[in-house]
């Protein structure tokens, strides 16, 4: 038994998809959350500028105790979960592996597309694991930078976006995919929408349930799970506004997020 938080972190709102999977599937555990709203979008930076983000947030969230981190955030999973794993002790996971196991084991095209954003895109990470899992698939990656600003603003329908996806999906649909990686976590907010898109014919992947599915293997495997009478408290921290969590988290999460705590990563 371990009572103490998990610790999931993202540029912004993305991650609670994660949350929200995690809730669903471990309602007893209590999950600490940061999106680093100071700084989104990561998508458009550097590589090497977004891990030292991630470093600075992993070492914030190892001084709060947590259990276990989740690198809720692609493109921060591809700028450096393997360097954060090798120097922490506590057990750090990331969204682009158990993405891409779920998605070689539902392809029979053997054609799969991903949507990033441009910084996940460039680190070809998908790919990369993809051909160790299974040399036989093709993978399609596709950047969308402009979808990650639509949903900070919290606009997450209407022809706008609408448009948007259809011209970035249009080609992954040309090359015969059967299977399509939701390659950021701020896009299981639009699933709906892609899927109307893309029919029924292609299976989307939303990273953030099977992420959540790792997270008990690991939770159980290393008897760390809750146990409390006490109802989980969450906390959701943010590096600049928390707007989006009140105006989103509480249809999202099917639970009201009360407060938000702004918080300066350097302080101790
Ligand atoms: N949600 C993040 C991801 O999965 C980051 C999006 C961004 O900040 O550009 O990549």
């Amino acid at each position: 038994m371990d009572n103490r938080p998990i610790g999931v972190f993202d540029s912004g709102v993305g991650g609670l998809t994660v949350v929200k999977e995690i809730i669903h599937l471990l309602p007893h555990e209590e999950i600490l959350y940061l999106g680093d709203t100071a700084r989104v979008p990561y998508g458009p930076r550097e590589l090497d500028q977004v891990r030292g983000f991630m470093f600075e947030i992993v070492n914030f969230l190892r001084k709060q105790d947590v259990k276990l981190i989740v690198i809720a955030c692609n493109t921060a999973t591809a700028a450096g979960l393997q360097d954060a794993q090798e120097i922490n002790n506590v057990p750090i996971i990331g969204v682009i592996e158990p993405g891409a196991r779920a998605a070689c084991l539902s392809t029979r095209a053997k054609k799969v597309g991903v949507i990033a954003t441009k910084a996940t895109t460039k680190s070809d990470a998908y790919r990369r694991i993809i051909s160790t899992m299974d040399g036989q698939t093709e993978v399609f990656t596709r950047a969308c930078p402009t979808l990650v600003n639509f949903i900070e603003r919290g606009e997450l329908e209407g022809g706008r976006i609408k448009e948007e996806v259809r011209s970035y999906l249009g080609p992954l649909i040309e090359e015969g995919i059967d299977v399509l990686i939701l390659g950021c976590t701020h896009y299981p907010l639009i699933e709906g929408l892609i899927k109307k898109i893309v029919g029924e014919d292609i299976q989307i992947i939303n990273s953030a349930r099977v992420t959540a599915q790792e997270v008990k293997r690991i939770l159980t495997a290393e008897v760390q799970l809750r146990h409390s009478d006490r109802p989980p408290r969450h906390r959701f921290l943010a590096t600049g506004s928390g707007r989006l969590f009140f105006e989103i988290g509480g249809w999202f999460l099917g639970q009201e997020i009360e407060e938000t705590e702004t918080i300066d990563l350097h302080s101790p």
